[in-house]
């Protein structure tokens, strides 16, 4: 792994992607003065990480002549942002480097043909906990995709939390579906909890709820048992968990309505592209 400590990493757009990637990798010893940030309008958070940590800030196409080739890029914009992103200045700077774009719904194809040239790209999707080193990634390579290449951009997103490979590229649709809006259902889980408690008369128990799940997720990883486990454990037969567990299960209704919301979600992706 010593060997992606080396390298230079230019990250293009610095929203909440950018930001988070610029962070876990400062936190995994990643040499910030090796992190160029190409972003219009910095964050004042980027702009101190300019100032504390000397990253590499560039404002605007203009300035990357005065920046070296990197070895990997990272394509962190929206996916309405980059009908114009290849520029002619841009894509010689980049050329030989692996290119990873986490940028939801557009294809590596949908990507070469913008950038007009044989560029390495390869495409990534990923979540947020990735700026805690705790982040779920996928990783497709298709044909043209040097040995090279894959095992750098497979050490990139290492850095940052798990990565797995999918030999299809409709499966990022499906990880993105499950694992890009994950956190928002996990928050979503905790946000109805804490309505409950509040109608039922436990009004701010925000921190008490957040506890729980903390809490929770503390123990599976300490016990180092499976959910469904602990799960059981938490039941007894004929009692309250066993009761509202019942219910949740009656009718595999829970599973239906996750499901249905995690295809909807699949669906959107697809139609990004
Ligand atoms: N948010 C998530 O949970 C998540 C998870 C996985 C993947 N993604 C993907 O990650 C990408 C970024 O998402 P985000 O939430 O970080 O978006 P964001 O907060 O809007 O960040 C994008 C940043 O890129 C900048 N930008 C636009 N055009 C640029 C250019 N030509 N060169 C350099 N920078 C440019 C934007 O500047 P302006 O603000 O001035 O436009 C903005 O600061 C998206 O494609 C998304 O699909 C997001």
């Amino acid at each position: 792994m010593a060997e992606i400590h080396n390298k230079t990493i230019l990250i293009i757009g610095a929203g909440n992607m950018g930001i988070s990637f610029i962070f876990s990798l400062i936190k995994n010893k990643f040499s910030s003065k090796k992190i160029i940030v190409l972003e219009p309008n910095p964050a004042k958070n980027v702009l101190n990480l300019k100032k504390e940590k000397k990253i590499v800030l560039i404002k605007n196409e203009e300035e990357l002549s005065n920046v070296v080739q990197p070895d990997l890029v990272l394509l962190a914009v929206k996916p309405n942002q980059i009908d114009n992103l290849f520029s002619l200045n841009l894509t010689n700077l980049i050329k030989r480097s692996v290119i990873i774009s986490i940028i939801a719904g557009k294809k590596t194809l949908t990507l070469r043909k913008l950038s007009n040239q044989n560029l390495n790209i390869v495409r990534s999707m990923t979540n947020t906990p990735i700026s805690v080193g705790m982040g779920s990634s996928v990783v497709y390579f298709d044909q043209k995709t040097s040995p090279k290449a894959k095992k750098l951009s497979k050490q990139f997103l290492s850095l940052v939390g798990q990565v797995i490979e999918v030999n299809k590229e409709s499966q990022i649709d499906t990880f993105t579906a499950i694992f890009g809006s994950g956190p928002a259902y996990i928050y979503f889980f905790i946000e109805t909890l804490i309505k409950i408690a509040s109608k039922n008369g436990f009004k701010k128990s925000d921190q008490m709820i957040i506890q729980l799940f903390l809490g929770s997720m503390l123990l599976m990883l300490d016990k180092r048992e499976h959910p469904k486990t602990l799960r059981k454990k938490v039941t007894s037969k004929g009692g309250t968990t066993d009761a509202a567990i019942k219910s949740l299960i009656s009718s595999d209704r829970f599973f239906k309505i996750l499901n249905e919301a995690i295809n909807k979600a699949k669906v959107q992706s697809k139609n990004l592209n």
